[in-house]
């Protein structure tokens, strides 16, 4: 198990992925045997087992969750339920060394949170999307200019073409609410300019005034991130930056240069690691096996599991920031 790539390699068949509802039960069956027979270990080897446990879909995870639960109950070796946006959390360990404490900012399809991460396991949020996630405006940006999915990367590459100062674009709660963000009235703002975008070029302008519109936001809203982080940590200026989003070179770009502004250490994870894996379940089921933070065979899927869970909910009409 300590061999970690060959730990990794293991895990990509436990995950609860999407693939293996989507291709039916069988396949985690044989991802499994073949995960076993590329990284040449024998199930008898392996010393715990981890699958994601939330959030997400509950039968998306309840796959993964119920296989991995029979297998640590059959091999009698340790179980434990990783949450989805710790694997986040922790991804950029896979390639470097990262001391606690320090500001992650997670970026993905789902969630969009700056959150302190003091010790494994310990998240105190400092803000977050109060609608849409940024990944999901990105995805939503691109269906209405019918790009497809995932949209990210359309509209990463439309934009590099693209005239960013074309379209003036909203960016809501710039100046207010702390370092929580909000998206939702951007993907508005587009659906009003659609009946203009006509021609390749009117995509790509509009792509990049998307983009860059972004840019401004998480510049501001980053700054005010770190603002509070450093309230709580002084000594530890270092900013990690995860989730699918992660993987836009441009976010990836002004991220780096406020960070050498603000003499803060920043890590991304690799790019094939920034979008959901394997890798990242194993590590932090790794990272618990070593503190022998354990879970019941009894542990539920939670389609809402929060790092934070005292954080308060921040979510739609009448929210108040
Ligand atoms: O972390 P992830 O794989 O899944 C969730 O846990 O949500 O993130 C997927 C999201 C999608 O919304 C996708 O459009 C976005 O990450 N994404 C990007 C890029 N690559 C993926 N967004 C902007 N630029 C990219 N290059
Ligand atoms: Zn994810």
């Amino acid at each position: 198990f300590f061999k970690q790539k060959t730990a990794y390699e293991i895990a990509s068949c436990l995950v609860g992925s999407e693939m293996c509802i989507r291709d039916s039960l069988d396949k985690i069956d044989i991802m499994t045997k073949k995960a076993l027979k590329i990284s040449k270990v024998k199930l008898k080897d392996i010393d715990a087992v981890a699958a994601t446990a939330g959030p997400g879909l509950i039968v998306c995870l309840s796959v993964g969750l119920n296989f991995a639960k029979a297998l640590s109950l059959s091999l009698k070796k340790p179980f434990i339920a990783v949450n989805h946006l710790e694997g986040h959390a922790l991804s950029p360990k896979l390639n470097f060394n990262i001391k606690y404490p320090y500001l992650l900012f997670l970026i993905s399809g789902g969630h969009t949170q700056y959150l302190t991460v003091k010790k494994l396991g310990d998240y105190k949020r400092l803000g977050t999307t109060i609608d849409d996630a940024l990944g999901e405006a990105f995805d939503k940006t691109a269906k209405l200019l019918n790009l497809g999915y995932p949209g990210g990367p359309k509209i990463e590459e439309l934009a590099s073409n693209g005239d960013e100062n074309r379209f003036v674009l909203p960016k809501p709660i710039l100046n207010r609410g702390g370092c929580n963000l909000s998206f939702a009235g951007l993907k508005t703002a587009i659906l009003r300019l659609k009946e203009f975008i006509k021609t390749e070029k009117d995509k790509n302008d509009l792509a990049a005034s998307f983009q860059k519109t972004v840019l401004d936001i998480l510049n501001k809203k980053t700054k005010k991130a770190i603002e509070q982080y450093l309230e709580l940590y002084p000594k530890n200026r270092t900013l990690v930056v995860a989730g699918g989003v992660a993987a836009n070179k441009q976010i990836r770009i002004i991220l780096k240069k406020l960070c050498q502004d603000e003499k803060f250490k920043i890590y991304f994870p690799d790019l094939k690691l920034c979008t959901d894996n394997a890798a990242m379940i194993a590590l932090a089921g790794l990272e618990r096996y070593k503190k022998k933070k354990f879970d019941k065979h009894n542990f539920e899927a939670n389609p809402r599991w929060q790092l934070d869970n005292k954080a308060k909910f921040l979510k739609g009409a009448g929210v108040k920031i």
